[in-house]
């Protein structure tokens, strides 16, 4: 998937968040690090140090939702984050109940929370810090 693809479906599944740029999709491809699991109608883009991984976003686009686009990603780069790192964590708005639906599926528990984090047109909504253990390759 090239940047102007990931920006495009970005920009598509995300409604209320700022999109990204394909020139900030670049740049983080590029970054140490940084990778990319993509299909055809979905992304993962994460990164693994150490012994951490985090996943930066994952998206998938909304004409290709609830079917199994986005548990197909998290499988395959948690698997692959698991051949560095025993820990997983991620951030996610606590009104992004499919996010966290999905997340819950995999490990997921919530560790922290970022009081107002995410600001919307009428509201802020809390970030949630998520952390999932990774098991052994
Ligand atoms: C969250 C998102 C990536 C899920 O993608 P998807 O391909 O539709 O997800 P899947 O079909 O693989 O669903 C896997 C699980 O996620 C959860 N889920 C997905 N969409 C859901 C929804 N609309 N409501 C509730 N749970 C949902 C369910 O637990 C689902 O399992 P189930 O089908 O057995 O119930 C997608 O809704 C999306 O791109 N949203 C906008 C971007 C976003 O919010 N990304 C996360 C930012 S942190």
């Amino acid at each position: 998937m090239t940047p102007e693809a990931l920006a495009a479906l970005h920009r598509a599944a995300f409604a209320t968040e700022r999109a990204w740029s394909a020139d900030e999709f670049r740049s983080l491809i590029d970054s140490p690090h940084c990778h990319l699991t993509s299909d055809t109608h979905g992304f993962a883009l994460w990164r693994a140090v150490a012994d951490e991984a985090e996943l930066l976003t994952i998206a998938t686009h909304p004409d290709h939702q609830r079917q199994g686009v986005a548990r197909s990603l998290m499988q395959q780069w948690m698997r692959a984050a698991a051949r560095t790192a025993s820990t997983a964590f991620l951030e996610v708005a606590a009104d992004n109940a499919a996010a966290i639906a999905l997340y819950g599926q995999f490990g997921f528990d919530v560790m922290a929370r970022r009081v107002g984090y995410y600001k919307r047109a009428d509201h802020a909504a809390d970030a949630l810090i998520m952390r999932a253990s990774l098991p052994p390759t």
